[in-house]
C-alpha cells in the first residue's frame, strides 16, 4: 500500500551518523516513504545509500539543487525533505527546497547567522510550508512533562536555571597523537563548515533550545569563556546568561569532559519547587516540591497527562530512548503535514489515528474502575480495557466525540489469543454502553465489520505466527 507521505533526504549516507537515525525515526510510524535523495557529495556513497533503501535510480541526485527542481516538478514529488548535512549546508539547502515549495525538516544548528534563520522563517510563512528542526531532546516524554509542569506553576516563578552537556568523545584533541585516527571530522574543525563554534554550536545549542522549550525563557545577554586548546574552534565552554526577565542561568558544555558520554542535564529552580531531567535517564524527571521529599516521576505513569504522554510508546520500565524521541518529532511533523495536505490546517496534535498509548494507572477496586470507565465515555478518549495494572487507551482521530469505528485497541501483550478474547469482551461492552448513551437509533457495527481490524492488529502483534 502506498504511504501517505513521500520524503527525500539530503546528506545522511550510510557512513554518516545522524542520517540513519532520521530514517529509523520516520519508520517507527510507517506513514512516510523515502523516495528520493542526494545522500552524499561522494557519488559511491550516494548510490550505495539509495540502493540500501530501494530508492529508484531516477530519483538519486548528484546535487541538492537538481533534486529540489526535479522533485518539485513531479506529480508524485516529495512532500518534505530531511537535511542531515554538515552545518554549513543547512541554510542554503533549506532555502532551496522552500523556494521550490517543499516542506523541510533540518538538522541543528540551523544557520550561521540570525538573519539567515529569520529569512527561512519568513520564506516558510510566505509559502505556507512546514519547517521543523530536529532538536532531539524535545521529543522525550519527560521533557514534555517538565514543560507542562512549569507552565502549570508546579515549581512557581523560576528563580534560576543550571544546565550542562558533557561529553568526552573529543578528549584526544587535548593531546593529539600524530598518525592516530581522529574523531573530529574535518568539517567540525573548520569554521568554514562548522560556523563560529564547534562545541557550543553542536551541543550548547541543545541546551539553549531545551531551556527555552521547557521554560519559555529568552536570553538577553551572556558572558562566555570558550576553550580551544590550540584548535581553531572550541571544545569546552562556560556560559553565564541573563534572561529577558532578569534572572540568571549557567550553562556548561564540553566535549573533553572525561567520563561523561552524552550528559545533558537541565535543572530548573523555582520558588515552589525544582525539576531536573537527565538525558542518560530520560524516562525519569526529578521533582522536588518546596518542603517535600524529592520524587522520581516516570514516563507512562497515571499522573502523566494526555498531551505529554502521547510520546510514550511502550510501558514504563522498558527504556525507550533517542530513537523514540526522534520519532516523536517526526510523528508530530508528519501528522501536521497530513492535516495540511488534507486541507484541515495543522489541527491534529498527539497520536495519529489508530496509534496506541500506554498509560499505567493504579488499580482501582472493580466498582470504582467501572465508574471511571463510564465517566470517560463522555470524554475525548475511548478508554477500552483494564488489564492487570495497565489501562490501554487509544485516541479518537481528531479528539471530540467518540466514534465507534475509531475505538480500536493497542494491546500490551505479545500473545494473540488473550487480546482477542478481551477485545470482544470489552468492545461489546463498550458498544452496548455507547448505544445506550446515544439512543437506539445509533447504527450497530456488525461482527464482520469489526473483524478485519482485529485480525490485522493480531497479525501485527504476532507477525503472522499462529494467529
Ligand atoms: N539532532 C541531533 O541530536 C544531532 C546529532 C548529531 C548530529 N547532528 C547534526 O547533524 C548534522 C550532520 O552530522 P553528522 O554527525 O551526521 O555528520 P556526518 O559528517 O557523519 O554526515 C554528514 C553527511 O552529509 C553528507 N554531505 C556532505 N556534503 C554534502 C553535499 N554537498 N550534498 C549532500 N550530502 C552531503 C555526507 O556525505 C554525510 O552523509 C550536523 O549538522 C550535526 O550538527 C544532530
Amino acid at each position: 500500500m502506498a504511504k501517505q507521505i513521500r520524503y527525500g533526504m539530503v546528506g545522511g549516507d550510510l557512513h554518516a551518523f545522524i542520517g540513519e537515525v532520521h530514517r529509523k525515526a520516520v519508520n517507527f510510524d510507517t506513514r512516510a516513504e523515502l523516495v528520493a535523495g542526494c545522500f552524499s557529495n561522494i557519488p559511491e556513497y550516494n548510490v550505495e545509500t539509495a540502493e540500501a533503501y530501494c530508492v529508484d535510480k531516477s530519483r538519486v541526485y548528484d546535487d541538492y539543487k537538481e533534486m529540489a527542481a526535479k522533485e518539485s516538478s513531479r506529480a508524485d514529488g516529495i512532500d518534505f525533505v530531511s537535511i542531515a548535512t554538515p552545518n554549513f549546508l543547512h541554510y542554503e539547502v533549506a532555502k532551496e527546497f522552500l523556494l521550490h515549495g517543499i516542506n523541510v525538516v533540518c538538522e541543528k544548528p540551523l544557520c550561521f547567522e540570525v538573519d539567515q534563520g529569520e529569512e527561512l522563517v519568513k520564506l516558510a510563512k510566505e509559502k505556507g510550508l512546514l519547517f521543523a528542526i530536529t532538536y532531539t531532546y524535545t521529543g522525550y516524554t519527560m521533557t514534555k512533562v517538565m514543560k507542562e509542569m512549569i507552565a502549570e506553576g508546579k515549581i512557581g516563578k523560576i528563580a534560576s536555571v543550571n544546565a550542562e552537556y558533557a561529553q568526552d568523545w573529543l578528549i584526544n584533541e587535548l593531546a593529539p597523537v600524530e598518525g592516530a585516527a581522529e574523531n573530529l571530522s574535518v568539517w567540525r574543525k573548520d569554521p568554514k563548515f562548522s560556523g563560529v563554534s564547534n562545541c557550543v554550536g553542536d551541543i550548547g545549542s541543545h541546551i539553549e533550545n531545551y531551556v527555552h522549550y521547557v521554560t519559555g525563557l529568552k536570553i538577553k545577554r551572556l558572558l562566555a569563556t570558550t576553550n580551544t586548546y590550540g584548535h581553531a574552534l572550541d571544545l569546552n565552554s562556560n556560559i553565564i546568561v541573563e534572561y529577558e526577565n532578569g534572572i540568571n542561568g549557567a550553562y556548561w558544555c564540553s566535549q573533553i569532559a572525561m567520563g561523561h558520554l552524552n550528559g545533558l542535564v537541565v535543572r530548573v529552580f523555582g520558588e515552589l519547587g525544582s525539576l531536573e531531567w537527565q538525558q542518560e535517564h530520560p524516562d525519569y524527571l526529578r521533582y522536588t516540591p518546596k518542603g517535600g521529599a524529592p520524587q522520581n516521576l516516570s514516563r507512562g505513569d497515571g499522573y502523566i497527562k494526555e498531551k505529554a504522554g502521547a510520546g510514550s510508546r511502550i510501558p514504563v520500565g522498558h527504556p525507550e530512548g533517542l530513537y523514540i524521541a526522534f520519532a516523536n518529532i517526526y510523528r508530530n511533523f508528519i501528522s501536521a503535514l497530513i492535516d495540511k495536505k488534507s486541507g484541515q490546517g495543522c489541527i491534529r496534535r498527539g497520536l495519529p489515528h489508530g496509534f496506541g498509548r500506554f498509560v499505567r494507572r493504579p488499580l482501582y477496586p472493580r466498582r470504582h474502575r467501572q465508574r471511571k470507565e463510564q465517566l470517560r465515555l463522555g470524554g475525548a478518549l475511548t478508554n477500552m480495557q483494564v488489564r492487570k495494572d495497565f489501562i490501554i487507551v487509544s485516541q479518537n482521530n481528531l479528539g471530540g466525540t467518540i466514534d465507534e469505528k475509531d475505538s480500536c485497541i493497542s494491546f500490551g501483550s505479545n500473545s494473540c489469543n488473550e487480546p482477542r478474547r478481551l477485545w470482544h469482551k470489552n468492545h461489546n461492552r463498550l458498544s452496548r454502553r455507547l448505544r445506550r448513551s446515544r439512543g437506539s437509533k445509533e447504527p450497530r457495527y456488525s461482527r464482520s465489520q469489526r473483524r478485519p481490524r482485529l485480525d490485522r492488529r493480531c497479525h501485527d502483534l504476532c507477525r503472522g505466527k499462529g494467529c
